[in-house]
């Protein structure tokens, strides 16, 4: 058992707290390494071994991703170990959480964010994104619950669990027709089983940009009781209330370069980072 990255000693290793209960049975962790001077934690995904096929499926596309994955906005994988029950996946602890759960206390709390941490938040999601997608990498669930949150308030994506690595230059079309990800975060296509594209990370991330902006889902209203009580809005294109947020009219453009229902109308990634508006937007946010 190798980790390219820690040397790290399993015995050495304290439970700290539980994280999350990953999906199929698995469990998200934070342990303290007793060996580290610098009092590091770290994250440990285990999925046990009685779990289904799929779910292996899940953790060995993850495990494979990630090992192939460098950058500062994507959370970092330490490697992975075996126990006599369970597969596991080591990676850095991100000390505030996810994005989901941030919006939701600052939904609580009525604190709307000022266009110049939107606009961080964004371009922190939008670069890890764009650098997935010149690895020829789709995520396939960008959504609040799988961005996380660091010490120093800078976001990191995570839950590869059900990405895609294009090899072939055309999509493979079989795969890129499966119906995987977060239905209120999917792309029209993917939702009616259409095919996959790197557009379809756009879409998501149109829909989060929205959230930052205005606290609420473009296209569900969600009652702060529960999460249960969701109700579908009728889709119309969202419109940011620029005026009453103070925001400048290039947030609107910006949302609507991804919201896009047709996947032809919605621009890549590549082409949103390059338009002089969020440019614009992204400089002012320095
Ligand atoms: N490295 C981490 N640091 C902090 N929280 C984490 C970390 N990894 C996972 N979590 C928490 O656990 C939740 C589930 O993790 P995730 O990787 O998305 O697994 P799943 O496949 O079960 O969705 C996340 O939404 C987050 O709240
Ligand atoms: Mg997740």
């Amino acid at each position: 058992m190798s980790f390219k990255f820690l040397n790290i000693d399993l015995s050495q290793l304290e439970f700290e707290s539980c994280l999350g209960s990953g999906c199929y049975g698995g469990s998200v962790c934070l342990y303290r390494n007793r060996k580290d001077k610098r009092n590091r934690r770290i994250v440990v995904k285990s999925i046990p071994y009685n779990s289904p096929e799929y779910a292996y499926e899940t953790v060995t596309k993850e495990h494979t991703i990630l090992s192939q994955v460098n950058h500062p906005r994507i959370l970092r994988y330490f490697g992975f170990f075996q126990t006599n029950d369970s597969w596991n996946m080591i990676t850095e602890f991100a000390e505030r959480g996810n994005l989901a759960e941030f919006l939701h206390r600052r939904k609580q709390q009525g604190a709307f964010l000022t266009q110049r941490v939107v606009m961080a938040k964004y371009r922190d999601m939008a670069e890890a994104l764009q650098y997935l997608h010149q690895r020829k990498v789709i995520h396939r669930d960008l959504k609040p619950g799988n961005v996380l949150i660091d010490a120093d308030n800078r976001l990191k994506l995570a839950d590869f669990g059900i990405a895609k690595i294009c090899t072939n230059v055309s999509l493979d079309e079989e795969m890129n027709m499966t119906i995987v990800g977060t239905p209120l975060f999917m792309a029209p296509e993917v939702a009616s089983g259409k095919r996959y594209d790197y557009k379809s990370d756009v879409w998501p991330l149109g829909v989060i940009f929205y959230e930052l902006c205005m606290l609420e889902h473009p296209f569900v209203e969600r009652f702060l009781e529960g999460e249960e009580s969701m109700e579908r809005k009728k889709f119309s294109p969202p419109q940011i209330d620029c005026a009453r947020h103070g925001f400048s009219r290039d947030m609107q453009s910006l949302c609507e370069m991804m919201i896009q229902v047709e996947p032809k109308q919605r621009w890549t990634l590549e082409k949103i980072l390059k338009d002089d508006r969020v440019v614009g937007l992204m400089e002012r946010e320095m």
